[in-house]
């Protein structure tokens, strides 16, 4: 069919053409932004989900859902080893800017200037021109210690925004890449924010992982967000997921094409997308049938081998793959860390670094103690297809050093 109007979006938070089966985050939402613009407390949210389960894009939903609302926004992307303060600084103070500081700007908000400048100079970092002339702050967000001065800086900003009767929500992507210090540094802002019923709450989203490293940071971060699991789409919103955009073009799918379709996905959003954009493409007439998905299985398959989990592969040293491939040929998983190990034909201490490594780099994840999975769904047979013949791990011998 024609490639020109191919309705899917696969890629990394490209906005489907249906955003299927998240009615109810959504509802929550929106009932927690109500509640914020009416000075009630809240939870913050922490959406969880596996690479390709639809975060980013419900996130992105929530962000657009906020603004229509007139709530103020700011929105980051967490990077690997980057710098919270870096980010947040030019968002914070884009929000204040936003809360009218040249028109009747009001004492809070004055001081909200001075505290993102304390905070600026005491962090080094650039948040674009801070005009002078205001009241200094002195005392607050200078510090140099993030776990002060971050909740000092958020506090001032939400004391601006209750001023101007707005509220604020703080949207962050892949949360799970900040440092240990930067997430315990949130957390602190967000509980002191709920404590002063000020008008601030956090969405974020990231890896499954994230719920145990906000619990590790501060203890009650467990009670002060709340943790949707954004997961594969059921029967019926996988099916609207696929059906529906064919159909608003006079396109209709044969009933076994969209159960096959739903057997090889899974119901993974990410996937859903890529097997009805190769499939709409490779379709001869405006029916798609059971013989065209099946056709195209392969190259779609050929195709996130070479893109999506490939990407993820690369990044890895040898022995990292070969822990991932030992879980593979254990299953799709979880597993029990100690069937890794024995499957490896070490023991679990031996290995334990590059499983660490591994869940840092995100690619594995632990539910529970003792346990492992993939942090990509699929990966286990992609981990199969890459490394065909599966070997035990022989650790090398140290040679010893001549004296
Ligand atoms: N609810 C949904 N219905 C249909 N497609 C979706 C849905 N959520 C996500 N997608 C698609 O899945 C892919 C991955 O979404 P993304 O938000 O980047 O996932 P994540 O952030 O969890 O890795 C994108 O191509 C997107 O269009
Ligand atoms: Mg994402």
């Amino acid at each position: 069919m024609d490639r020109r109007t191919n309705p899917y979006a696969p890629g990394a938070g490209l906005q489907p053409p249906e955003l299927a089966g998240r009615d109810r985050f959504i509802e929550d939402a929106a009932i927690d932004m109500d509640r914020l613009l009416d000075g009630r407390p809240n939870r913050g949210m922490l959406l969880l989900g596996l690479r390709g389960a639809g975060k980013t894009v419900l996130l992105n939903r929530l962000y657009q859902m906020a603004t229509a609302r007139g709530i103020h926004t700011a929105k980051i992307e967490a990077p690997e080893g980057g710098t919270l303060p870096q980010l947040l600084a030019p968002e914070l103070r884009r929000i204040l800017y936003g809360l009218d500081l040249k028109t009747a700007a009001g004492s809070r908000l004055r001081q909200a200037v001075s505290v993102l400048r304390n905070f600026v100079g005491a962090f080094k970092v650039k948040a674009g021109e801070i005009e002078f002339g205001i009241e200094p702050a002195p005392g607050r967000a200078d510090t140099g210690s993030l776990e002060h001065d971050l909740p000092d800086l958020f506090a001032a900003v939400a004391e601006a925004a209750n001023e101007r009767h707005s509220a604020i929500i703080l949207f962050i992507d892949e949360v799970q890449y900040l440092s240990s210090k930067e997430l315990g540094a949130l957390i602190v802002g967000c509980h002191e924010m709920a404590q002063a019923n000020l008008p601030f709450l956090l969405m974020g989203a990231g890896l499954p992982q994230l719920a145990a490293l906000a619990g590790n940071a501060k203890s009650y971060a467990e009670r002060l967000f709340n943790y949707p699991q954004i997961g594969p789409l059921g029967f019926e919103a996988a099916r609207n997921a696929l059906v529906h955009p064919a159909q608003h073009q006079g396109v209709s799918f044969d009933d076994d094409a969209v159960a096959e379709i739903l057997r090889v996905t899974e119901g993974y959003p990410y996937f859903l997308q890529e097997w009805g954009f190769q499939v709409w493409n490779a379709a001869a007439d405006n029916r798609i049938r059971r013989t065209d998905v099946q056709r195209m299985t392969p190259v779609v398959i050929a195709h996130l081998d070479a893109n999506f989990f490939r990407v993820r592969f690369d990044r890895l040293t040898a022995l990292q793959q070969k822990y991932l491939r030992a879980m593979a040929q254990l299953g799709p998983g979880p597993y029990r860390t100690r069937d890794i190990a024995a499957e490896l034909g070490v023991a679990a201490a031996a290995v334990a670094t590059i499983r660490q490594q591994l869940i840092d780099k995100g690619m594995a994840w632990s539910q529970r103690h003792g346990e492992t999975a993939f942090t990509v769904p699929l990966f286990d047979s992609f981990m199969k297809r890459q490394i065909p013949v599966f070997e035990k791990h022989k650790p090398k011998r140290r040679k010893k050093k001549r004296q």
